[in-house]
Formats: structure tokens, C-alpha cells, sequence
């Protein structure tokens, strides 16, 4: 939108613009949705969205419909409609332009149900709606008839398309519909990397650490994890219910939240690599991080299972941005101390090679974990605003091709193997250790930059 436009638009249509586009930017998991509105003399509420593909439908059950004061028919100013987001922009324009007086009299909206339908005494209609225009849909209620009237009803909706060949419900929107095949291929390739460890663990037994039986958990609990959401999702796309396996889902989100930043955090500090114990302030890290998670993770149960346009869901997906933000600063002062004290013991002490083959080895730690903390975080989101709601599946995959290679990456450099540079210092990493040495300055450079966007963050 051009700002001159936006300049002119009055600010009640910005905001409800706001609401609506806000919503437009996350993605949708369209299930069945009970909408309870109480007294509500919004304009415009919105209630759901929904990708459709060409053999879409829209099952509409609304009860209890109260309307305080009870104005005089005809009642065509009232109702549902079916609006894009680029439509969305042409009704604001002829809005703004003066051409229309209601959204309801748009030629850019798909009437529903308006309530001049409802009969003298109704209080109650059900409907379905077909759509045969492949996009992504909001559902409103508009309500023109005047400020003052306010609006009490029980709105069940549900969103589906019908399938190929059987004719079938897909409760998941046109792009997300291939979520459950994509989890369960994750997780298999989790409960392979899993066997592989154990394997690999098997192999390597005596220069195994604790450390490694905590990688095997956090290896095991993804693959769980991501079990769970495909299950989850397929239950949802059958009978666009979230009920499937979605606690057992949140369970090992959990677990796997609280572990995956546990063992950043003791990677990061070299616990049980460089010494058994962890010191206070490292402690403390996690105490913050643990009790952080557990909040994250009832923020994204609200978020999950709630429609995008209620009234908690824009409050606990801050609520999960702000802590996740908090946690993945947390996890990265560790690895800075560690840097830090590794940095100082190669000055003084007489094995300074070794100790600067840590410190590289910690330094690129510190960068992997920052982009993938950045990747995830900030790139996946950007992807999701951008990509088409027919390839929203895309930016899921990148998200977790980014963790899969964040977790080959753990897992390779701090693998259980005699001639890592933690252990054993033969002569030619001696004299690799010598360039590090003369690439120090640089280094320094680096990670003060690094340090500078990741203290930002
Ligand atoms: C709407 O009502 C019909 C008939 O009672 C029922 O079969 C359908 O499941 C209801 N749909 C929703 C979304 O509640």
C-alpha cells in the first residue's frame, strides 16, 4: 500500500486492516473452530482463515444469535463473508473512496450468510458454502448496522477441502496438507541418526562422556517429537480435530525444548569435555532457561490450538516470541565465558596449543549456534510472511533442514573419537594450532562483531 493511501485512511480502518493482515501473516491450521461472541459491537471480527483449493468448503453453524438493541430489518448489513488479502486491500479502497458504505456491499467479498436471511424470529441458521477459487480465505463477521448494536452468537465453522478421488475432508489448508508426510520423513531420519549414535557409541566406548548419552536423549526426543506433530496433523487433517496425539506432542516439545538449551548450554561450557562440574553463573543460565521453556511451551499449546484472531492468541504469541528470544540470548553467554577463560588460559599457561584448538572449535560453535538461532527465528519467519499460502510447507522444511544440520553439526565436532582436539594434540594439529594462533587478531575481530548483533538480538 502506497503511504499517501495509507496516510488518508482513517485510523479505525488502519487498525481493523492491521487485525485482519496481522492474521493473513501466520500460518493456518484451520480446524474446527467454536467462535463464542458476547456482546461484541466490533465492525468487523474475524474469525478464522483457510487456504482452499478448487473444491473447497465452508460449514457455517451459528446459534444463540442475540442482537442488543434488536434493530428493524431488512438485516443486509450483517453477515459473513469470505475475503483475500488483496481483496481486503480493494474493499479498504473503496471504502476509503466513499464507493461503498458497508463491506458488505463489496463485489471483492463472497457472501456467506447475511442476516437478512435469518427470518423474523430465527436465531439460529446453518450453512455450507462452496468455493471453487483456489486461495486463502479469511472468514469475518461484519456487522454496519450501527456502533451501538452489539452482536452475541456461537459461531461453529469449519474449513475443508474435498479430496481427489474419494471425495474426502482435508481439514488442513492447501499447502500445509502435506505436513504430516513430512514429519513422519523427519523423524525417521531422527530414529536413524539415533541408531547411528548408539552405534557410534558402541564403537567408541572409551572415549564416551555423559555428554553423548545426553546428545543420544535430545536425538530421541526430536524424532518423538516430530512423530507426534505428524500424527497430530493427520488427525487434524482427518477430522479437524486437534485432539490426536497433541498431548504426547506438547509433552516432548517440552522435553525437547528444555533439553536441546540444556545441552547448548553444557556444550557451551564444556561440561564434562574441559571439566566436570558447572560453574555458578553457568548454573544459573539454567536456571532461567528450564522455567522459560515451560512458559514457552503453554504459550505455544494457546497458540496452537486457538484461531489467530481470539483474543489470547496475539498476547501469548508475544508472550513465546519475547521468551524464546530471552532463551537463545541465555544460551550464548556460556559459550562466551567459555571463550572467554579459554582465550585467557592460552596466554598463560604452557599448552596454549592446546587450548587454542578448543577455542577455535568453541568459537565456530558460537557461530553455528547463533545462525541457527538466527535462521530459525528470524529467516523462517520472514519465509513464512513471503512464500504463498499454496507453499507453506516450504518454510517448515527449511526450519528443520536448518535444525537437522544444527544437530549433524553438534554431533560431529564433539563426537566421541580419540583424535578430538579436546584429548590428544599430535604434531600436525600442533602446528594447525600455530595458524590458529597467527589467525587470532582476526578471530578477535569476528567475534567481537558477532558478539555486538548477538547481544541485540
Ligand atoms: C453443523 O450442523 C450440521 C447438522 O447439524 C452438522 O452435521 C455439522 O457437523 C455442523 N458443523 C459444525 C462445524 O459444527
Amino acid at each position: 500500500m502506497p503511504p499517501c493511501v495509507a496516510s488518508r485512511l482513517s485510523l479505525a480502518v488502519v487498525a481493523k486492516a492491521a487485525v485482519i493482515l496481522l492474521a493473513f501473516l501466520s500460518p493456518c491450521d484451520a480446524e474446527i473452530r467454536y467462535t463464542e461472541i458476547r456482546s461484541d459491537d466490533r465492525p468487523i471480527i474475524p474469525i478464522d482463515d483457510f487456504g482452499f483449493t478448487h473444491r473447497g468448503q465452508l460449514e457455517l453453524n451459528v446459534s444463540k444469535i442475540v442482537l442488543d438493541p434488536n434493530p428493524d430489518p431488512p438485516l443486509n448489513n450483517i453477515g459473513f463473508f469470505l475475503c483475500t488479502r488483496d481483496s481486503w486491500f480493494s474493499v479498504l479502497k473503496e471504502l476509503q473512496d466513499g464507493d461503498i458504505s458497508c463491506v458488505l456491499q463489496s463485489n471483492y467479498i463472497k457472501h456467506v450468510f447475511v442476516f437478512d436471511r435469518l427470518g423474523p424470529n430465527g436465531d439460529q441458521f446453518s450453512t455450507v458454502f462452496t468455493q471453487n477459487d483456489a486461495n486463502q480465505y479469511t472468514l469475518v463477521f461484519a456487522n454496519c448496522l450501527s456502533e451501538r448494536i452489539r452482536v452475541s452468537m456461537d459461531a461453529d465453522s469449519a474449513m475443508y477441502n474435498l479430496d481427489g478421488k474419494g471425495g474426502s475432508r482435508d481439514y488442513l489448508s492447501a499447502g500445509r496438507t502435506v505436513l504430516p508426510r513430512i514429519y513422519f520423513i523427519l523423524s525417521l531420519i531422527y530414529f536413524s541418526l539415533a541408531v547411528f549414535w548408539i552405534h557410534m557409541l558402541y564403537k567408541k566406548r572409551l572415549t564416551v562422556f555423559k555428554i553423548h548419552f545426553f546428545m543420544l536423549a535430545v536425538v530421541i526426543l526430536k524424532g518423538l517429537n516430530l512423530l507426534c506433530e505428524a500424527e497430530d496433523k493427520s488427525y487434524i487433517k482427518r477430522t479437524g480435530n486437534a485432539h490426536g496425539w497433541d498431548v504426547l506432542f506438547y509433552i516432548f516439545s517440552f522435553l525437547k525444548g528444555i533439553i536441546l538449551f540444556t545441552l547448548i548450554v553444557l556444550i557451551g561450557t564444556g561440561w564434562s569435555f574441559l571439566k566436570p562440574y558447572l560453574q555458578d553463573k553457568e548454573k544459573k543460565v539454567l536456571m532461567i532457561v528450564i522455567p522459560l521453556q515451560v512458559i514457552a511451551n503453554i504459550a505455544q499449546v494457546v497458540i496452537d490450538e486457538t484461531s489467530p484472531y481470539g483474543q489470547e492468541w496475539a498476547m501469548w504469541k508475544q508472550v513465546f516470541l519475547l521468551v524464546d528470544v530471552v532463551c537463545c540470548c541465555a544460551v550464548l553467554f556460556p559459550i562466551v565465558w567459555s571463550i572467554k577463560n579459554l582465550k585467557e588460559a592460552a596466554r598463560s599457561d604452557g599448552k596454549a596449543a592446546v587450548n587454542l584448538m578448543k577455542l577455535t572449535l568453541f568459537r565456530q560453535y558460537y557461530i553455528v549456534v547463533i545462525c541457527y538461532i538466527y535462521f530459525t527465528r528470524v529467516v523462517v519467519y520472514a519465509l513464512e510472511t513471503i512464500t504463498s499460502y499454496r507453499y507453506a510447507w516450504t518454510s517448515v522444511v527449511a526450519a528443520e533442514l536448518v535444525t537437522l544440520a544444527f544437530y549433524l553439526f553438534t554431533g560431529y565436532k564433539f563426537r566421541p573419537e580419540v583424535h578430538n582436539p579436546y584429548f590428544v594434540v599430535d604434531d600436525e594439529e600442533e602446528e594447525a594450532a600455530a595458524e590458529a594462533l597467527r589467525l587470532e587478531d582476526e578471530f578477535e575481530l569476528l567475534l567481537e562483531q558477532k558478539l555486538h548483533c548477538g547481544s541485540k538480538e
